[in-house]
């Protein structure tokens, strides 16, 4: 288990004091002049040498990222995106920082902002993160008073942070979606090649990472990339934080070690399964985009990126979501596809039409109304989206339903089955809208 004293997230549950005071006596903002008088070039060493990966899903090395940006141009300045947009269904990580230590936020922006010789740094923030963004301005107002950031502020870094409301569109966490939204247009992902770091915010070089991979940069800087490499299982190391939701019995968000075998996870954080480890069904481990696991297979299993890829699935943004035995997991596949074909923002036909055909499908084999020879035509639908579009929000959909075939074809079977036994005329039942 992880130390009180290697957390990163000492306010994590806002026990103590959100503002300026304290979090300065937490730690944060303690000599940051000292970690920019060491230069740009030894930040993006130190950050690649902690092996710290991108919290926002993809685990994209962030060290690497930064590295990424070209050489200052006045012409096109670079900036630094903050993707505070959180709207991965099981995800509530980001939120928990804004509201109760958004300084070890802000200063991770203005580090990360210096090592990529930016002066501005934008936080898109969601929508409906109401109280997170009062705060998160709040806390900005109180660093500019500070003169900790700012034009003329006390590291000698001139410096300015803008935060930006979203409207409530998961596709707008999609990193060029995010910045076509920023621009004040419509959130619709980018085709990519050009990549941000050259063609990003305005058409300036840009760097996007998430809330949780900028907010633990100081602490790695100030304690040392050993010091975070000492957590977790080699290529995935850190402090991470887990949100853990669903069938267990105390839901939870908490910071753990990287790598910390799920079993660990649940019954020291959480209390246990509901009912019991024997009552676990499944685990979706890393937000609703990834595969499900069957208990069988996660539940020794360490939390990691290469762990879980390597089990078909995926830590994403570490959202564990529970389900024990009672839980109806092909209509809970339905619903996941259901917010998929909703989300998506129609740009590529495979994920337009794809995904709500998906839907539709996943929706008549929850009630066993479909024919078997279907099962492995879905899953042929699927491969056709996965890899075929625009942005991974066509992969996010097609995951899902994969994880399901995969794992419960015998649960789908069965449900045929019985419906083929006793067909009834009445319309499929719509898991989607009804929880509109
Ligand atoms: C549909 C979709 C939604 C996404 N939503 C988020 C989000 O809410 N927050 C986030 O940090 N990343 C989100 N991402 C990932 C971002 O595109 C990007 O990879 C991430 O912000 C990079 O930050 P990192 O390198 O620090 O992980 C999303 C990606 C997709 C395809
Ligand atoms: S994959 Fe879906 S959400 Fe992404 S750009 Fe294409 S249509 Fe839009």
């Amino acid at each position: 288990m992880l130390e009180d004293k290697d957390r990163i997230f000492t306010n994590l549950y806002g026990f103590g004091d959100w503002r300026l005071k304290g979090a300065i006596a937490r730690g944060a903002w303690d000599n940051t002049k000292k970690l920019i008088d060491k230069g740009q070039e030894w930040i993006i060493n130190e950050m690649k040498a902690s092996g710290l990966r991108g919290r926002g899903g993809a685990g994209f090395p962030t060290g690497l990222k930064w590295s990424f940006m070209p050489k200052p141009d006045p012409a096109r300045p670079s900036y630094l995106v903050v993707n505070a947009d959180e709207s991965e269904p099981g995800t509530c990580k980001d939120r928990e920082i804004m509201r109760n230590d958004p300084q070890l936020l802000i200063e991770g922006c203005f580090i990360a902002c210096f090592a990529m010789q930016a002066h501005a740094c934008y936080i898109y923030i969601r929508g409906e993160y109401i109280l997170e963004g009062q705060r998160l301005e709040a806390a900005i107002a109180e660093a500019y008073a500070a003169k900790l950031i700012g034009k003329n502020n006390l590291h000698g870094w001139p410096f300015d942070i803008y935060v930006h409301h979203g409207a409530g569109a998961y596709i707008c966490g999609e990193e060029t979606a995010l910045l076509e939204s920023l621009e004040g247009k419509k959130g619709m992902p980018r085709l990519k090649p050009p990549f941000p770091a050259n063609m990003g915010l305005y058409g300036s070089p840009t760097t996007v990472n998430n809330v949780e991979s900028i907010a633990v940069a100081p602490d790695i800087l100030r304690r040392g990339a050993a010091w975070f490499a000492s957590f977790g299982a080699k290529n995935n190391a850190g402090t991470k934080l887990f949100c853990i939701s669903g069938h267990v019995n105390k839901p939870c968000n908490v910071e753990e070690a990287m790598s910390i075998p799920f079993r660990e996870l649940i019954d020291r954080h959480c209390g246990g399964v509901r009912g019991g480890t024997d009552n676990l069904l499944a685990v979706i481990p890393g937000g609703s985009s990834v595969p499900l696991v069957p208990a069988h297979q996660i539940i020794d299993a360490a939390m990691d990126f290469d762990t879980l890829r390597d089990l078909k699935s995926g830590l994403g943004t570490a959202a564990v979501i529970v389900m024990d035995k009672s839980t109806d997991i092909v209509r809970a596949i339905a619903r996941l596809s259901y917010f998929y074909k909703h989300e998506s923002c129609g740009q590529c036909t495979p994920c337009r039409e794809g995904t709500g055909w998906l839907w539709r499908v996943v929706s008549r084999m929850a009630e066993g109304r479909a024919q078997k020879r279907e099962i492995d035509m879905l899953l042929e639908v699927t491969t056709q989206i996965e890899g075929h579009t625009i942005c991974a929000l066509g992969d996010a959909a097609a995951w899902p339903v994969q994880g399901l075939i995969r794992h419960f074809r015998p649960e789908i079977e069965r449900r045929i089955d019985q419906y083929t036994a006793n067909p009834h005329s009445e319309p499929v039942k719509d898991f989607g809208v009804a929880a509109e």
